[in-house]
């Protein structure tokens, strides 16, 4: 049996602890809404009302300085479009253009590059085929230029395409245009056979071959 003298020590004790209860849920309140601006907040104290300051004109983010030219405009000291990618040529950033390419661009350039894409034969205005002139001397530069600003009705991919893949993909439009116009004395006989007599079509897979490659040093150590 309690004491009557315990009983109101324990209710003292449990009055304090709801006491301690109560205050910290206030102080917890406090937390939620800090004396500070959340951003956009509006101010007074700025003439403008804003509390968030804009930041000084010019400023560019951390690691967002595209000081290099040629890789992000693609254009040399001159200001003319760069004749090769700021990039070393290899089969992985021709099969990267190529699936990019696939992917962006012939919906409506076709997976040939001859303007023929499925969007095209829905009504969309045709584009110019990558295989004749003007478009076959433009330097792999302007490829670049014309995704990242966009040309006539053909909108900007700046946006949707990396810098990077934007160049794999013009590597690849110039792979297409090799393809669509090779010399046979690039051709060993076996795929000379394997070219339909007489044909001027291209051929199924030709447009996945990148470039032959230009005949390096020659081996000088011997077998
Ligand atoms: C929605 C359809 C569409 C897509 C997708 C598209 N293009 Fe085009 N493109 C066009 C049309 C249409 C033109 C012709 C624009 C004009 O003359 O107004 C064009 C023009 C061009 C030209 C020629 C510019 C010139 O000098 O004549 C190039 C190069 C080109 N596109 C590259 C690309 C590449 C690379 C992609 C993929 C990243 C792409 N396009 C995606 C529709 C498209």
């Amino acid at each position: 049996m309690d004491r009557p003298s315990e009983r109101i020590a324990r209710l003292g004790r449990l009055t304090l602890v709801g006491i301690l209860l109560v205050t910290a849920t206030a102080c917890r309140q406090d937390m939620h809404d800090q004396p500070r601006y959340e951003p956009l907040e509006l101010s007074a104290f700025f003439a403008n009302g804003m509390a968030s300051r804009p930041p000084i004109e010019g400023t560019i983010a951390r690691g967002q300085l595209r000081e290099d030219n040629a890789l992000y405009l693609g254009k040399d000291a001159n200001d003319a479009f760069l004749t090769a990618l700021p990039m070393p040529v290899d089969r992985p950033l021709l099969e990267r253009g190529q699936q990019r390419f696939d992917i962006f661009c012939s919906p409506c350039h076709g997976r040939l590059g001859d303007g023929q894409g499925m969007v095209v034969q829905r009504g969309f205005k045709k584009p110019p085929s990558y295989h004749t002139d003007p478009l076959l001397s433009q330097p792999v530069g302007y490829y670049y230029d014309v995704m990242t600003n966009g040309f006539g009705v053909m909108s900007s991919y700046a946006s949707q395409i990396s810098v990077e893949d934007r160049w794999a993909i013009a590597a690849y439009i110039r792979a297409l245009q090799l393809s669509q116009a090779a010399p046979s004395a690039g051709f060993d006989s076996a795929d000379r056979q394997a070219l339909p007599s007489g044909a001027t079509e291209p051929t199924a897979g030709g447009a996945t071959e990148p470039p032959p490659k230009e005949a390096d040093d020659a081996d000088s150590g011997g077998h």
